[in-house]
């Protein structure tokens, strides 16, 4: 037997003037895609803003439903659109924020599992990692040079 430290590493900004100016305009467009979030249940708006390698910018957010399970994340919205769009073309950043009308979201908001893994399966199949910046609606953020960091002892395609 023997312990094992699985290392995730992650650069924390406490504002959002701390980021560069590229990163900062596709924050706002996340914002942008947030507004528009289909949330009328949870209350909770989730915006998301990637950048391809074709400098093309694709924006994705949660779509709720009243048959509850069947809404998705703005994070697979976005993840699918460029895939389906732009099929092959690699993602070189992705940028997450999120908003409630319950209470202000104060703290950095990750992706779900289910989240990480779909992209995963991205970040493998490109060869090149995907840098992902998450905030709430104020405050801090976090940026993770890679999915690994979010996802350690994963399933992929190499069990099947
Ligand atoms: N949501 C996302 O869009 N992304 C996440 O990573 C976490 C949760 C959405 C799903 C649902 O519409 C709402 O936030 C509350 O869970």
């Amino acid at each position: 037997m023997k312990k094992i430290n699985v290392v995730a590493s992650a650069t924390v900004y406490d504002d959002v003037s701390e980021l560069s100016s590229e990163i900062q305009s596709l924050m706002n467009k996340a914002i942008e895609a947030r507004n528009n979030a289909y949330a009328p249940y949870s209350k909770f708006k989730v915006g998301v803003a990637l950048l391809l390698e074709n400098n093309q910018i694709i924006l994705g957010n949660n779509q709720e439903s009243a048959a509850y399970p069947s809404g998705m994340c703005a994070e697979r919205v976005a993840i699918w659109k460029a895939s389906s769009d732009y099929p092959g073309v690699k993602v070189k950043q992705l940028v997450i924020t999120a908003s409630s009308s319950n209470s202000m979201v104060d703290r950095p908001v990750g992706p779900c599992g289910a989240c990480r893994q779909t992209l995963s399966e991205y970040e493998i199949n490109q060869k090149e990692s995907i840098e992902i910046y998450f905030m709430g609606e104020v405050g801090q953020i976090v940026k993770t040079e890679s999915l690994l960091s979010l996802l350690p002892f994963s399933f992929d395609s190499t069990y099947l």
